[in-house]
C-alpha cells in the first residue's frame, strides 16, 4: 500500500499545478503572416457589437446595478455609481433588459409607479427568488441613460398578448396627451423615453413558449400588428430568433415573417464540454479544458455562416439583421451559491475568448448588427463582480475596453494564415484577428492568440497604408485562470503594447501567448 506523508503530497499538489498552469517546458514561438487591405473599406462594425445583456437573475440587477437610494453603497438614484462609471468607461452602446426567460413572464405594470406599491413576485425562471419589482422601467431607463448606453427592452409574448405589448411601447414612447403618457409624467418622467431596439419575444422555442418556428411566426405576426412603427415608435423590431445551429428556425422565420421584422436573433452558448449537466468549471482547468472551450467558441464563426446563408437566400440585399442577442461562456456555477442564479468567476480564458468572438462579429459586420453579451454584472460571462460594496472589473470587461476603437470603425480586410495548436484531439487556429479604420482615422488590428503556450510572430503586409506609429495594449497573465480578485488589484488588465515594429510596408507584431492584443496604426 502507497503511503502519503504531507509533504509529499503537497509536492504532488505542487507538481500537477505547475502542469496546470506553467507554459510548456518546449514552448515556441510560431510565425504568421497577414495581409491587411487599408484601401478595400468594408461595412461599418455597428458600436452595437459590444452590446450588454442584464436580466433580472441572480445578482444581475439586485446588487448588481440596483442598491436601493438608501443604500451605502454609493449611488445615484439607487443605481450603483461604481458600476455606471466602470460600464460608461467600455463604453456600453446597449443594454437589453428585464430578459431573457424573465421577459416571457415580466408583466410592465408591476415595475412602475411608487415603488412601495410594486407587488412582490416570484422568479419562477431563476432560483425562485423573490422579485421586489424596484427595478422597473424607469430605474432600467435610468440606468441605461446614466451609462450613455441605448435600452433594448424585450417584450413578452410567451405569456402574454399584444395588448400589454402596445400600451407599455405607449407609456415608454408617446409624446401626446394620452393616458399612458400622461401616467408616465406622474410617475416622473415627462419626455418620452428613448427605445430604438424592441424585442419581440426571447427563445420563443424554449423558455418563451416552447413554440414550433411556424407558431411562432404566426404569434409574431399578430403581435406586430399592434406594435405601430411611427415616429413616435421607429424601433427595431427583432424575432426570437434560434437556439444555436437551428437553422430550420431561421428558415420558416424568414419565409413567414420576412420584412416585418428589422432583426432576428440567434443565441449560443460556450460549454467547454458541450454538455449542459457538466459544464466545465470556470477556474483550476487543465490545457484541454481550455482548448475544449476554445474549439466550442470558435463554432460561433460555422453558426453565423450558416445562419447567414439562410438569410442570404431571402434577402439578399441584407435588410434584416442578424443580432447575436445572448453569448458567451457558460460554465458549472460557483459552489455554495443558489444554482438559480448562474454566478461563475472570469479569468484570462474569458477575456481572449470574448476577443475571439469580437474578431468573428467583425468579418461578418455585414450581417451581424448587434450582439448582447450574458451577462453584465454577477450572472455568467460577467463584465463586472460585485461583492458588497466592492468589485471586480473581469479580464472580459477589459477586452472590451480594448476593442472600443471597433465602435462603427470601418471593417478592413485582414487575411491572415494562423497556425494551428493541438492538444489531445482538438486542433484549433493558434490565433484569430480583425482589423478596421477607426472613427478617429487611425488602423486598428485586434488579435486574440488562443495558443496557451506559444508566443507568435505576426508579420503584416500593409500595402500602401503609411505608418509612422505603432502603439497599443496586451492582456495577458502567467496563469489561463488568472482572475481578478474583488475589491483587489486587478492582476489581469491591460498594459502599454512595445512588440509592434513597422518598415517599410511591413509591421511586425510580437505577440505573446493566451493574450489579446490590440495596435493602433497612424
Ligand atoms: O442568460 C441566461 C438565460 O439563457 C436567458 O434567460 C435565456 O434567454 C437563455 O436560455
Amino acid at each position: 500500500m502507497l503511503k502519503h506523508t504531507a509533504s509529499s503530497v503537497l509536492a504532488v499538489i505542487a507538481a500537477a499545478t505547475t502542469l496546470l498552469f506553467a507554459p510548456a517546458i518546449d514552448a515556441k514561438t510560431l510565425t504568421a503572416t497577414a495581409t491587411l487591405k487599408a484601401d478595400q473599406p468594408g461595412p461599418q462594425i455597428s458600436r452595437y457589437i459590444y452590446g450588454q445583456f442584464s436580466e433580472h437573475l441572480g445578482r444581475g440587477i439586485y446588487d448588481g446595478v440596483w442598491v436601493g437610494e438608501g443604500s451605502a453603497i454609493p449611488n445615484v438614484r439607487g443605481i450603483r455609481t461604481d458600476v455606471v462609471t466602470a460600464l460608461k468607461d467600455i463604453h456600453v452602446p446597449v443594454i437589453r433588459w428585464p430578459g431573457g426567460c424573465f421577459a416571457d413572464e415580466y408583466h410592465w405594470r408591476d415595475g412602475v409607479g411608487p415603488r412601495k406599491d410594486r407587488p412582490s413576485r416570484k422568479n419562477n425562471w431563476w432560483g425562485g427568488s423573490p422579485e421586489s419589482n424596484a427595478f422597473g422601467t424607469h430605474e432600467f431607463m435610468d440606468f441605461a441613460e446614466q451609462v450613455g448606453a441605448d435600452p433594448y427592452v424585450s417584450v413578452n409574448v410567451g405569456s402574454s398578448n399584444p395588448t400589454e405589448m402596445r400600451e407599455w411601447i405607449e407609456y415608454m414612447t408617446s409624446p401626446g396627451d394620452d393616458t399612458l403618457a400622461q401616467e408616465r409624467r406622474k410617475n416622473g418622467r415627462d419626455k418620452p423615453f428613448k427605445v430604438p431596439v424592441i424585442g419581440i419575444g426571447n427563445e420563443s422555442w424554449g423558455c418563451g413558449g416552447a413554440m414550433t418556428p411556424e407558431y411562432y411566426s404566426n404569434e409574431y405576426r399578430r403581435f406586430q400588428e399592434f406594435f405601430h412603427k411611427n415616429s413616435d415608435n421607429s424601433a427595431i423590431r427583432v424575432a426570437s430568433g434560434a437556439n444555436a445551429f437551428d437553422t430550420k428556425w431561421t428558415e420558416v422565420l424568414m419565409k413567414n415573417i420576412g420584412n416585418r421584422m428589422d432583426a432576428i436573433s440567434l443565441h449560443y452558448y460556450t460549454l467547454p464540454t458541450g454538455n449542459w449537466d457538466k459544464k466545465g468549471a470556470a477556474t483550476g482547468f487543465s490545457q484541454q479544458d481550455w482548448a475544449n472551450t476554445f474549439d466550442q467558441t470558435l463554432r460561433m464563426e460555422d453558426l453565423l455562416q450558416k445562419h447567414i446563408a439562410v438569410m442570404d437566400a431571402a434577402d439578399p440585399q441584407k435588410k434584416i439583421g442578424l443580432y447575436v442577442d445572448e453569448w458567451g461562456t457558460w460554465y458549472d456555477v460557483e459552489a455554495g451559491t443558489n444554482p438559480g442564479h448562474l454566478y461563475q468567476l472570469n479569468t484570462l480564458r474569458d477575456g481572449v475568448l470574448a476577443a475571439a468572438n469580437f474578431n468573428i462579429f467583425h468579418h461578418h459586420a455585414d450581417r451581424v448588427r448587434l450582439t448582447a453579451i450574458a451577462q453584465t454584472i454577477n450572472v455568467l460571462q460577467a463584465m463586472i463582480l460585485t461583492q458588497g460594496d466592492k468589485i471586480a472589473l473581469t479580464p472580459t470587461y477589459y477586452a472590451y475596453k480594448m476593442y472600443v476603437p471597433f465602435q462603427d470603425a470601418t471593417a478592413l480586410p485582414f487575411d491572415v494564415t494562423a497556425p494551428t495548436y493541438t492538444i489531445g484531439d482538438k486542433t484549433l487556429p493558434a490565433f484569430n484577428a480583425s482589423a478596421a479604420k477607426g472613427k478617429d482615422g487611425k488602423t486598428y488590428i485586434g488579435i486574440s492568440n488562443m495558443d496557451p503556450n506559444d508566443s507568435l510572430v505576426l508579420t503584416v503586409d500593409i500595402g500602401g497604408l503609411k505608418v509612422k506609429n505603432v502603439t497599443g495594449q496586451v492582456l495577458t497573465a502567467e496563469k489561463m485562470d488568472a482572475a481578478n480578485p474583488i475589491g483587489g488589484k486587478a492582476v489581469v488588465a491591460p498594459v502599454a503594447y512595445t512588440g509592434g515594429k513597422i518598415k517599410g510596408n511591413q509591421l511586425t507584431l510580437d505577440i505573446p501567448a493566451k493574450s489579446v492584443v490590440v495596435v493602433s496604426l497612424d
